[in-house]
Formats: structure tokens, sequence, C-alpha cells
């Protein structure tokens, strides 16, 4: 039970009528790497959404880290040590980049004049620039704020924060889907770094190459159920993309799609 990094039991979302997520029972262990696929609708940000407290959830528990958890949002989730990428990004409009990375925790060095530290803003941006660099986006001037990026360098900005901060838990809601080649690859290495490192992540992907390369095991979510659990060196693509379209029902699932 210690290995045990994150848990959900019965975890349910409703939207008024809409069935976002309905009962998922969800296990990972330390170290592991999963990927979360399914068609548009499916309920994998929403799932997500209810593990961070971006949103209250209708029902359900969620376990991390051995303790029963009901994060208020984002940032609650982030000092108890969950790093997530939204797929709709959780960044500030008005900040630059070393604000946004640094947002909440931000370097302080002592000062000798008075009683209160300082902001280090000389190692933000050098911890900043390092972190993008290991995205590879090309980002003119980090101190321009987010609201005059493109949607690539917004990601990966905040891909940056998520790899810079060492988390218990990774979570990324398609990291790479407004990513050109080269930053996509520097980000599949990104997340080779965080499992030779044995750090685990939730990776949500409609990448089916990308998934199969680099994780462990295969969660598929259709209609808001988890209709599958697969390891992915006992499956291939087309496996998947049967239980994604409901052609195909994991027995230990049945009747759920
Ligand atoms: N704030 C909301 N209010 C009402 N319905 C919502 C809300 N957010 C999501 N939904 C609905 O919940 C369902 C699941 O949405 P969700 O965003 O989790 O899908 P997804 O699997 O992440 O899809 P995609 O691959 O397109 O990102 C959809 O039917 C969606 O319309
Ligand atoms: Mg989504």
């Amino acid at each position: 039970m210690n290995d045990i990094v994150l848990k959900t039991i019965d975890l349910t979302k409703h939207y008024g009528g809409v069935q976002a997520l309905e009962g998922a029972n969800f296990e990972m262990r330390k170290g592991e790497h999963i990927a979360i696929m399914g068609d548009n609708g499916a309920g994998k940000s929403t799932f997500v959404r209810q593990i961070t407290g971006v949103e209250q959830r209708t029902r359900g528990t969620v376990m991390f880290d051995g303790q029963e958890v009901n994060f208020s949002g984002p940032l609650e989730a982030r000092e108890a040590g969950i790093e997530a990428v939204f797929q709709t990004l959780a960044l500030a409009d008005h900040l630059d980049v070393p604000d946004n990375l640094f947002l909440g925790r931000e370097i302080t060095k002592f000062n000798w004049l008075g009683p209160f530290r300082l902001l280090d803003y000389k190692a933000m941006r050098e911890e900043t620039i390092e972190g993008l660099n290991k995205t590879g986006v090309k980002i003119p001037n980090i101190r321009n704020t987010i609201e005059r990026m493109s949607g690539g360098q917004r990601q990966c900005v905040a891909i940056a924060r998520a790899a810079t901060f060492k988390s218990k838990l990774t979570i990324m809601d398609e990291p790479t889907a407004a990513l050109g080649v080269q930053e996509t690859a520097q980000v599949e290495n990104i997340i080779r770094t965080l499992k030779a490192d044995g750090d685990p992540l939730i990776l949500v992907s409609h990448n089916m190459r990308q998934v199969m390369d680099l994780v462990d095991r295969i969660i598929v979510f259709r209609r808001g159920r988890m209709v599958a659990d697969l390891r992915t060196e006992e499956t291939n693509g087309e496996d998947v993309v049967s239980y994604i379209t409901g052609a195909k029902t994991g027995a230990q699932f049945e009747g759920a799609a």
C-alpha cells in the first residue's frame, strides 16, 4: 500500500445532467508512468481537474501519498506535491515568464540592510532560462507577459514550470498538442528524465506513438468511464483504439461502456 502514490475511489463529476466522470477507480504506484487516452469529451481532463481540486467533485475519494485529500485548488495541490500542466493553461496572463514559474515559491536572498529577505530575481531568471531550454521552445524575451505569447510558447512555460520543481506526481494534460516536432521531442525527453529519476507521471494524450513509446500503462476513458487498464507491453495501438471507440470492452470492466 505504501508504494501507491495516487488512488481514486468512485471519483465522479456531473455537470448538471452531463456525467463527465463516473465512478473512476484508479491506482498508480510510485515511479509509474500512466497514459490516459480516450475520445474528445471522454472525461480525461475532468478526471485531472477533480484530482487537482480545480473543481469540486460530485462524489468519491482521492488518496494522495497515503492521505485522503480534497484540494481547494491547484495551488494547494501543488503545495502538496502535484505539479500539473493543464490543457487550458493555468498561467497568469499578466505576469512574465519567471514570475509565472516562481509564483508562490519565489527565491529570496539575505538582505544585509534590513530584516526582510529580498526576492532574488537574477536566480529566478537563470532558472527560468534553464527550464525553458529543457523544452526547446524559443521565447524571444522572458520578460514579456504570457498574454503576448503563442499557444505553444505558453505550453512550454507550463511544462518548464513542471520540470523545474521536484514534485511527488506530475500530471500533463495534452502537453504536446500545440507543439512542433522538435519541441515535442524535447518534452518527450523531459518525460523520459522523469521516468529515469523514478518520478511518477500521468500523461493525457491522443498521440498513440507517444503513448506507446513512453508509458508503462494505458488507461482508456469512454463516455466518462474507465473502460480499460492495459500494460503497454501487452497491448498495441489497434487494441487501444478498439477500447477508445467502444468496439471492445475489458473483462474486468464488463458493462462499463
Ligand atoms: N465546465 C463544464 N460544464 C459543463 N460540461 C462540461 C464542463 N467541462 C467539461 N464538460 C463536459 O464533460 C465531458 C468531459 O469533458 P472533458 O473535458 O473531461 O473531456 P476530455 O476527455 O478531456 O476531452 P478532450 O480530449 O477533447 O480534451 C464533455 O462532455 C464536456 O462537454
Ligand atoms: Mg481534455
